[in-house]
């Protein structure tokens, strides 16, 4: 099967999240397994757990890493992290990296009904086994709450007259990806230049529709308990909404330290620090070479006890 997906800020993530001889390695978001598939090479002897909720991407994967006996290929929402771990009888990750959204190959197939430029029927399940697709969403939500969503996660200045554009739309039977994002094009008076009037619109429904923030929140706290000492985890973001997410976690850890524990003789005594780095941009030629790269920003936190 061909997957295509060309993995963003690859040397920068390889780079930025190295630590010294680590034993695990955790990918909550592997796609197409492009940084995984750095990380592997770089430590030949990593044990490394590559999670997605695709089952696309799962079986991709599989087959990838067939011959490579310390990979582990999982399928789940990484928001489980602490049962998949559980199951694995792994304790500690030196290691994790979250790539958030979707991938290239996602939204360039057509029947998956993600992208304002494929024609398909509007679905956008990143996990094709759950039931509710976002047409069934747009059918379901209220006009008040779409537009709630459409304000929050896209920051859209015109989430009522969209919303209401789109309620009407569904209940009229339009159902595909080209209909609904020319609606939303004819509804919008202001879109910012140079990406297609729909692409925030869309954005935000298929978020609420695989519940990404809700999942973001459960793999940070996770990822922060399974992190070894001096480990490191990334993450990339794509828009401001997770993005804010992330660095407010981050900083909300730093800002809790130092952390005690109690030594041998019950002295109560500072047990180490996080360290949070300056987020990381793509460059100029990558941003060329790879136009979806543009929004990227990785994020890095560092635990030091
Ligand atoms: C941007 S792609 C990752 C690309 C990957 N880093 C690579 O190098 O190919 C995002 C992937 O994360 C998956 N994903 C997004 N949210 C997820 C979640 N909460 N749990 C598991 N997988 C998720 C998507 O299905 C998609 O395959």
């Amino acid at each position: 099967m061909n997957f295509t997906h060309r993995p963003v800020l690859s040397s920068e993530v390889v780079e930025h999240l190295a630590v010294k001889d680590p034993q695990v390695y955790i990918d909550l978001t592997s796609g197409g397994g492009g940084h995984a598939e750095l990380f592997i090479s770089r430590y030949p002897k990593i044990k490394a757990v590559l999670i997605d909720r695709d089952l696309t991407a799962v079986d991709f994967l599989k087959n990838k890493f067939k011959d490579c006996s310390n990979v582990k290929v999982v399928k789940s929402n990484a928001g489980a992290l602490d049962k998949i771990l559980f199951l694995l009888k792994i304790n500690r990750a030196d290691i994790i990296l979250a790539d958030l959204g979707v991938s290239s190959h996602q939204l360039d197939t057509p029947s998956r009904g993600f992208s304002v430029k494929h024609d398909g029927l509007l679905d956008m399940r990143m996990d094709i086994e759950e039931t509710t697709t976002a047409l069934d969403f747009l059918k379901k939500v209220s006009e008040k709450e779409l537009k709630k969503i459409l304000s929050e996660y896209a920051q859209e200045r015109e989430s009522g007259r969209v919303a209401r554009a789109l309620k009407k739309a569904v209940s009229e039977g339009k159902k595909t990806t080209l209909e609904l994002a020319e609606i939303v094009k004819n509804t919008k008076r202001f879109f910012p230049r140079g990406i297609d009037p729909a692409t925030q619109v869309f954005m935000a429904i298929r978020m609420a529709v695989n519940n990404e923030m809700t999942e973001l929140k459960k793999m940070l706290e996770r990822s922060f308990a399974t992190l070894s000492e001096n480990g490191k985890m990334g993450v990339i973001t794509f828009h401001s909404t997770e993005d804010r997410v992330v660095k407010n976690f981050f900083k909300d850890r730093k800002d809790l330290l130092p952390y005690y524990i109690e030594d041998k003789v019950d002295n109560i005594v500072p047990a180490g620090k996080v360290k949070v780095y300056k987020p990381v941009l793509p460059s100029e030629k990558e941003i060329e070479k790879n136009p979806r790269s543009r929004s990227a920003k990785l994020r890095i936190l560092e635990k030091n006890y």
